[in-house]
């Protein structure tokens, strides 16, 4: 695997393989990567003959109260799993790299409406930090193909929605959850958690499971949301949301809906956690 940081370095490389013929395929990171993360790299790998992941901690999407300083940074324990994985580069660019001008100068992309929810609603900025790099990152790699995990859900109907609305030339792939063998969903925030509160974090998927259950039973979404929303307060979790949105543009399900999705974002202790799961309703 070669390591690149600097961005025309990698691009050059890029376009030379793909004079040849090479399909490339990507997959964007934050890094402290865990099987979550590398089963992303294992979908690329089937679907392109060249895989590049990259590793960057991106300011813009981190809010002013949120952990842009605290956030993991394992480079080196995470170059070699991507190694061991059949990584092909591994981009690492300096902050300097990606915002010359400095982020509050920089050109920025806004995926509208579909942002204003969800994890959206709590944090403001977000998505625009997270679509912005990710463009600058699509326009250096220029990959036909790109993998991003559903466990942030939000965020890859956000990318697809701009991939749409810019017409860019990439075909986006959903890796579905991998969680650890009690049911939470990997992350690279759950370091943040005691080993107590690693155990209690299992709940959230359970909340969200039942309440998947319960729709599929065709219980009124109001009292099954209430219900899950208890739950999660009882087993303390602070609940920032906890909703039964349509997979496709997150809006609240109506009845006759079939493609829901059931989302959840809740504090435990330091970090708010987020899982969900697709529920199709049979007819
Ligand atoms: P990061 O949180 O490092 O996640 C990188 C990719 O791994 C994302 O597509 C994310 O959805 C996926 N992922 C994380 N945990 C997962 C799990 N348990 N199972 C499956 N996939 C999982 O998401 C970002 O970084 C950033 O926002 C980024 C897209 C890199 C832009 O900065």
């Amino acid at each position: 695997m070669e390591i690149i940081q600097d961005p025309k370095t990698l691009q050059q490389q890029l376009i030379e393989l793909k004079r040849q013929g090479k399909t490339i395929g990507f997959v964007p990171t934050m890094g402290n990567l865990h099987a979550g993360h590398l089963s992303l790299i294992d979908i690329a790998r089937a679907r392109a003959d060249i895989v590049v992941s990259s590793i960057f901690v991106n300011p813009m999407q981190f809010g002013e109260n949120e952990d842009l300083d605290s956030y993991p940074r394992t480079l080196e324990a995470d170059s070699q799993k991507l190694a061991a994985r059949g990584t092909d580069f591994l981009f690492t660019p300096t902050e300097q790299q990606i915002y010359p001008r400095g982020k509050a100068f920089h050109t920025s992309v806004e995926v509208n409406r579909l942002t204003e929810k969800l994890c959206g609603a709590s944090r403001p900025g977000h998505f625009r930090g997270v679509t912005t790099v990710v463009n600058i990152l699509f326009n250096i790699v220029q990959p036909e193909v790109a993998v991003f995990g559903k466990k942030d859900y939000q965020q890859f109907q956000v990318i697809k929605a701009m991939v749409n609305d810019l017409q860019i030339p990439v075909k986006i792939i959903g890796g579905e959850i991998v969680r650890e063998t009690n049911g939470l969903a990997m992350s690279s925030r759950n370091g943040y958690l005691s080993s107590n509160e690693l155990e209690q974090a299992s709940q959230l998927r359970k909340a969200i499971k039942t309440a998947g259950e319960q729709i599929q039973q065709r219980q009124s979404m109001t009292a099954v949301i209430q219900q899950a929303k208890n739950f999660l307060a009882d087993k303390g979790f602070k609940v920032d949301y906890f909703e039964v949105v349509r997979q496709a543009d997150l809006e609240p399900a109506q009845t006759g809906d079939t493609e829901l999705l059931i989302a959840a974002a809740a504090w435990l202790g330091k970090p708010r956690l987020i899982d969900n799961l697709e529920v199709k309703i049979r007819e």
